[in-house]
């Protein structure tokens, strides 16, 4: 499959991915979450901190490690999440978990994973990890819905797939080449720091080139004293509704640091704004990888890597 149909079907995967959980066999009270993942399956574990962080009374982790923290327990709802099911780091985190007899459920598409851990989501395979997202996100939200640790999402899940929808891909191509032969520097404020992540790691995977990622407040108090030069680009992504405080900030910043791209996120809901921003983002990406002649797809170094580890 090429990039695009895969680009292009992502509101249909959300779709799909949103009735792969059927029932979920987890029992007693959960304490704290942990999601143990890494690289295009971590992401989705840094989303759904950011996205629930107003909601969940209980706290989240994003675990990318071979082992675990120490406070796991069998109170702990882990979701160990790996798109391939082979990740030896994941896979380590996984045995850690069991042995500390925590209620884990696992989010894969084959591997090992699927072979050695009795509670998984199967979720379609034959895509790069980090074009999985979907099939790796969405699933968690569901099954935190059904325990009900959180409200039911099926309105703002919608508001998703409709912006999605609605996307078009020109914005992209011309930021692309606005970043052409330049350092991307992404920028939001706080509530999308997952968000600018995404960029800076489809960035580095898809188009093959070195990038930055900060948000507001924190940059303001170290990153905005470095010295930009004709190398660096900067994108700052902002959200109409931030506080008046991020705003007030994120125009001080903005009068600081010079000429940036600035782009307003849109979307009804944070779940929608911040799908739109990662779907920006990804398109972007695989432009810019176009731009630099490179194939989004292909991933050599992380495939050599993963050989000399085996
Ligand atoms: C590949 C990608 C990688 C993988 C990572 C972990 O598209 O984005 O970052 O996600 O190497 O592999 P999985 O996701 O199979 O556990």
């Amino acid at each position: 499959m090429e990039v695009e149909d895969i680009l292009r079907g992502f509101p249909e995967q959300i779709e799909e991915a949103v009735g792969l959980v059927k029932d979920v066999r987890i029992k007693g009270a959960v304490s704290n979450i942990l999601i143990c993942a890494i690289g295009g399956s971590g992401i989705g574990g840094d989303l759904l901190k950011d996205y629930l962080k107003k909601e969940l009374k209980i706290p989240i982790i994003v675990n990318r490690d071979y082992s675990i923290p120490e406070f796991v327990d069998k109170n702990t709802l882990v979701f160990v999440v790996s798109y391939s099911g082979n990740t030896k780091e994941t896979l380590s985190a996984y045995k850690e978990a069991e042995s500390k007899k925590a209620k884990i459920i696992a989010i894969t598409s084959n591997g090992k994973l699927s072979k050695i851990c009795r509670n998984y989501v199967l979720v379609p395979g034959g895509i790069p990890p980090r074009f999985a997202l979907a099939y790796l996100f969405f699933p968690m939200l569901i099954v935190l819905q059904k325990l009900r640790l959180i409200k039911n999402k099926n309105k703002d899940i919608k508001k998703v797939i409709t912006v999605l929808k609605k996307f078009r891909p020109i914005k992209a191509k011309n930021l692309a080449r606005s970043l052409y032969k330049k350092i991307p520097v992404i920028y939001a404020s706080e509530n999308y720091r997952a968000v600018v992540y995404r960029w800076k790691t489809q960035f580095n995977e898809d188009s093959k080139c070195f990038a930055i990622a900060n948000v507001i407040p924190e940059l303001d108090h170290n990153e905005i004293e470095a010295e930009l030069n004709k190398n660096f680009e900067i994108v700052l992504i902002r959200d109409m509704k931030d506080s008046p405080e991020i705003k007030k900030q994120t125009n001080a910043t903005k009068s600081i640091i010079g000429p940036i791209n600035e782009i307003y996120v849109e979307g009804k809901g944070l779940l929608a704004k911040m799908f739109y921003a990662i779907y920006l983002g990804d398109y972007v990406s695989c432009y810019l990888a176009l731009l630099n002649k490179k194939d989004p797809m292909k991933i050599k170094k992380i495939d050599k890597l993963k050989r000399k580890l085996k």
